[in-house]
């Protein structure tokens, strides 16, 4: 594995287009390349209310993001938006459970999820996660009493995607926000400004 730095990481991802994120390119660089853990610290930003996400970069073709997890805190159960996925655990551990894919979600139909597999507990340092809507869809949780940090790399961004209600059994698409960017919140952003 090559020690990397985060912009190393950037320069390549900054290379791709949206032809090469569908080969097995970052997969690859993944296998051989480790970020070390301090060069997310800047992105990290933890939120009480819910999971946090940070972005770190957004281009026309990918968005790199550090998702910070409290104890308890979670995703519903979501698409993908038709992009591709890949995370990596940084710090802590996190849950992950499947659902076998649904095609193409039709807006006011009841679904009954399939679960793929048992959930899956990952730590900091195992191999990445990978996801796209072919395979499936997923939730994720922060099962542990700590704290948790992921990195997600989404080809290409993913603006909005599918959560599911478990009340009503329908899919919602629901807008993604960012908690900060580049290593900054809204009110340091806004300050700038001014
Ligand atoms: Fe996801």
């Amino acid at each position: 594995m090559k020690p990397t730095s985060l912009n190393e990481f950037l320069g390549f991802l900054n290379q791709q287009t949206a032809e090469t994120f569908k080969t097995d390119i970052v997969d690859k660089y993944l296998k051989s390349h480790v970020i070390d853990h301090e060069e997310f610290l800047p992105y990290t930003f933890f939120r009480e209310e819910t999971y946090g996400r940070n972005l770190i970069a957004k281009s026309e073709f990918f968005e790199l993001l550090v998702l910070t997890w409290l104890p308890e805190q979670r995703t519903a159960i979501h698409d993908h938006n038709d992009q591709r996925c890949w995370m990596l655990l940084e710090l802590g551990s996190l849950t992950f459970k499947n659902y076998e894919p649904i095609g193409p979600i039709i807006p006011g139909k009841k679904y009954t999820l399939k679960p793929a597999g048992r959930a899956q507990t990952l730590k900091a340092g195992d191999n990445p996660v990978y996801i796209d809507d072919s395979l499936g869809l997923h939730s994720i949780v922060n099962a542990s009493r700590k704290p948790a940090i992921s990195v997600h790399l989404y080809a290409g961004p993913v603006p909005k995607c599918q959560v599911y209600n478990e009340t009503t059994k329908m899919f919602e698409l629901s807008e993604l926000e960012y908690f900060t960017f580049s290593g900054q919140t809204w009110t340091e952003t806004i300050q700038e400004l001014h």
